[in-house]
């Protein structure tokens, strides 16, 4: 059962082209078990009709202020009051704007104003429109007032720019909105998590690196951060922002990694490897930039540490989790991992293909524990990560308990 069961939340629409979005988003909130009342604004009208919410919640749309009619049914300080969670998608710049401004000069800015509820927006604009300073400024302040901004994602939008602006998809809005009423399951655990890529130097310009963009790494530690863990993130270089409320530190190399796990390892309860460390690293590194004089070149390697099996072996091991990058075979080999590093579950994803593992947007998984296992199927990552967390966060209570 979702954990928004029974939860009761005002979606508000704004004016965007991603407002049709909001009707999937909708379904997705009720079948999860919510309670859900829409809010348009009059921009959100001139991109969906309230018929499609009202058909679809089977309630009312609210749409205006100083309606006798409709404050009659339940007026703004009601709907205020009545929300567990208040969350806007999509949000318009215009709407950040006049909630960073403090202006009630709708329902949903005033509802906005007079609840106490969570608010979340999932902010959907041109990239433009996103990247100008008045924007950022304005999301910074509404962050800093507390409300929660979900997104926005990056890729082509329907303007036909590419960049920052996209409003994320209904699944990960909807795994964001459990996230607010997940259970807590790791408030006070220590977690040490690994993400991204290493880079292994040849020369002082030069590396032997891999595809990892870090970005299922870091949708993992997002998702265990909500769980109530404090949560270190060790990084290889990505181009991905902080999750809130993680402590990053970064690092380049396969050992500068070693080392910054392994002086934090023995005081965590929890260690996650993402990360995709090097097996390899150049036997020596050039001083100087080699030059292009020979027409091959051949270089020496040598083994890198294993960080995840050497966590694993500690005295006092944290609850350790791997994961396992398989081209075939996947249950095979990535349960022969786990054995032979011995740890305590292995996600294994398969790469190589059209989807998942790797860079992109989606991933699929295979959790493998001693005398378990579950699929959690093909979808965004930051959804895939939430079902991870807590399975993860369900493990380690069992692991303790019998300990
Ligand atoms: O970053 P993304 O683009 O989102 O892609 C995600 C991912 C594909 C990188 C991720 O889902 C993933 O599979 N991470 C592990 C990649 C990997 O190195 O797999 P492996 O099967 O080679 O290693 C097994 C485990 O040992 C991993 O937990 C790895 O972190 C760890 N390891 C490996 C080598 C080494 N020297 N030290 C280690 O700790």
């Amino acid at each position: 059962m979702s954990v928004l069961q029974g939860k009761k939340v005002v979606l508000g629409v704004t004016g965007g082209i991603a407002a049709y979005k909001s009707a999937a988003l909708l379904r997705a909130l009720m079948q999860a078990g919510a309670i859900v009342r829409v809010v348009m604004t009059p921009a959100a009208q001139a991109f969906v009709t309230t018929l499609t919410f009202q058909a679809l919640s089977k309630e009312r749309v609210y749409t205006e202020l100083l309606d006798t009619d409709q404050e009659a049914a339940m007026n703004h300080i009601d709907l205020a009051r009545w929300a567990d969670l208040v969350l806007v998608a999509p949000a318009s710049a215009d709407f950040m704007a006049r909630l960073a401004a403090g202006m009630a000069n709708d329902l949903l800015s005033t509802l906005s104003l007079a609840t106490t509820a969570t608010i979340a927006l999932a902010p959907a604009m041109n990239r433009q429109m996103w990247l100008n300073p008045a924007t950022q400024e304005n999301a910074r302040l509404l962050r800093q007032r507390g409300l929660q901004l979900w997104g926005p994602d990056e890729g082509e939008q329907a303007c036909g720019e590419t960049g920052p602006g996209r409003m994320l998809e209904p699944d990960v809005l909807l795994a964001q909105a459990e996230s607010i009423f997940a259970s807590g399951s790791l408030q006070g655990k220590r977690v040490l998590i690994t993400a991204g890529p290493t880079r292994e130097f040849i020369d002082p310009v030069r590396y032997v690196g891999n595809r990892s963009s870090g970005k299922m790494g870091y949708a993992l530690a997002a998702s265990l951060a909500r769980l109530g863990a404090e949560v270190t993130l060790i990084s290889g270089p990505v181009a991905l922002t902080t999750p809130d409320r993680v402590l990053r530190v970064d690092v380049e190399t396969a050992l500068q990694m070693e080392e910054a796990v392994m002086a934090r390892a023995s005081a965590c309860d929890i260690f996650v490897g993402v990360a995709a460390v090097a097996d390899y690293r150049p036997t020596e590194i050039a001083a100087k930039k080699i030059k292009k004089s020979s027409e091959t070149l051949q270089l020496n390697l040598r083994k890198n540490p294993d960080i995840l099996a050497l966590v694993a072996a500690l005295d006092e091991a944290p609850y350790t989790v791997g994961f396992a990058a398989e081209t075939d075979d996947v249950e095979a080999f990535a349960d022969a991992k786990r054995r032979a590093k011995k740890v305590d579950l292995i996600a294994a994803n398969r790469v190589g293909g059209s989807r998942g593992g790797f860079e992109g947007d989606e991933n699929a998984l295979l959790l493998l524990w001693e005398g378990g296992r579950e699929a959690i199927p093909m979808m965004a990552k930051p959804v895939v990560a939430e079902r991870l967390a807590e399975r993860i966060a369900e493990r380690y209570h069992i692991q303790a308990n019998l300990g």
